[in-house]
């Protein structure tokens, strides 16, 4: 399967807001990086379990109930087929964020004494803060895999960073901010050959490439549903069921447990025993749907088709008067572009797009440290997904020019 551009086109006519006029403007919408538009079969979906299906699950021996636990575990088996997983090893949490929160509260019984956790410099502040905060509670060593001039990681560095003092290494498959792919199977082979556990953040790549986290090696893996056509307020992490199996619950509650006396508690089996509380059902009826359009389109097909419109982006956008590109080129990025004009600050300029009705992001891009390292305080980013045509960039390009004219 292949995309070109009349087919995003096409699937543009599948998303309600794509064809929604405001002002007589339709949305460009450039911001999938930060949260995917939904098609009409997810909103259908979860509408359907709202209207029709809603009930708790795990508790009720009645129809309703019945249907929203077999919604519910569906989705577990659904999301495991997509990664390459087991049903019982994806927990569903509320988003990638809490997935990795998670083990930065779990793992330490498995660190074998060893001190240092690795990182990368390209990290969104939700694989960062939680190892760095780990590390504060318990001792241990954060180390940094730095960028190189071209924004991919120093994996000569990172070598000579991984070692048998490494506990863990923690690297987000695609950079946020730059788009940019790392080699996490070179990276991750590194870390097991010296006994480390890997912890993939594939916020960025679970929506746009076919994932399979145990050819990447990868001993847990955390993404978000709202990133990848599904609803907010879900997320999920994958974790080896030897892992889990030795992890303590992070929290307590209904659904965790097998057993409770007022002194003591047994804890329930995977995936329940790391999913406490009444969990977003709703939210699994729509995951299903959105990585049921997702594999009809084929995410190949839409990696490819997002790599076009950045090679695209990076020739149209080059000659726009004082612009500069924070990227790695096509062949090793996703759909993301970072930018900066020299004389309009990335805030005004997302401002200035958004009375055109483009929308792109504006600012730091939860990546404070990288923003550092580049010198600046902000990037523009214009990321794509399987709606964007080059339309949608040549757009840009002329809010971009309008811009520059208008600030001179
Ligand atoms: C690379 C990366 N990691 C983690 C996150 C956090 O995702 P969420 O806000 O869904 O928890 C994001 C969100 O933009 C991201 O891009």
């Amino acid at each position: 399967m292949t995309m070109d551009n009349q087919q995003a086109h096409l699937l543009k006519s599948d998303f309600p807001i794509l064809n929604t006029a405001y002002k007589g403007r339709k949305v460009v919408y450039l911001d999938s990086g930060a949260t995917s538009q939904k098609p009409q079969v997810v909103i259908d979906a979860i509408n359907q379990y709202y209207r029709l299906e809603n009930a708790n699950i795990h508790r009720g021996i009645y129809r309703l109930s019945e249907t929203a636990t077999r919604i519910w575990s569906e989705a577990h088996e659904v999301v495991a087929r997509l990664i390459g997983a087991k049903a019982e090893e994806v927990i569903f949490t509320r988003n990638t964020t809490e997935a990795l929160n998670l083990l930065s509260y779990t793992l330490l019984p498995l660190l074998q004494g060893r001190t240092e956790i690795v990182a990368g410099a390209m990290e969104h502040h939700a694989n960062l803060v939680p190892w760095q905060q780990m590390a504060k509670r318990h001792g241990l060593t954060l180390k940094i895999i730095p960028m190189l001039a071209d924004f991919t990681l120093d994996m000569t560095a990172a070598q000579q960073l991984i070692g048998s003092k490494t506990a863990i290494v923690a690297i987000g498959h695609v950079s946020n901010a730059l788009g940019t792919i790392h080699d996490v199977h070179k990276l991750f082979a590194w870390a097991k050959a010296l006994g480390a556990l890997t912890v993939l953040d594939a916020a960025q790549s679970a929506p746009h490439l076919n994932l399979d986290v145990g050819k990447i090696g990868a001993d847990f893996a955390a993404l978000s549903a709202h990133k990848m056509l599904g609803p907010t307020g879900l997320g999920f992490l994958y974790g080896r069921r030897d892992l889990l199996e030795q992890m303590q619950p992070w929290q307590f509650g209904g659904d965790m447990i097998a057993e409770v006396s007022y002194d003591d508690a047994k804890w329930n089996e995977l995936p329940m025993k790391f999913e406490a509380g009444t969990p977003h059902i709703a939210g699994a009826a729509g995951i299903v749907a959105a990585i049921g359009y997702l594999k009809s389109v084929g995410l190949e097909a839409i990696g490819a088709w997002e790599k076009e419109l950045l090679k695209y982006a990076i020739a149209e956008l080059g000659d726009v008067p004082g612009i500069k590109l924070y990227s790695a080129g096509e062949q090793r990025s996703a759909g993301i572009l970072s930018f900066t004009l020299a004389t309009v600050h990335p805030h005004d300029l997302a401002s200035l797009l958004s009375d055109d009705e483009i929308c792109v992001r504006a600012g730091h891009h939860c990546a404070m440290p990288l923003m550092g390292r580049l010198g600046v305080s902000a990037t523009a980013r214009a990321s794509f997904y399987l709606y964007n045509t080059f339309e949608d960039v040549d757009m840009l390009k002329v809010g971009l020019i309008k811009a520059v004219e208008l600030f001179g």
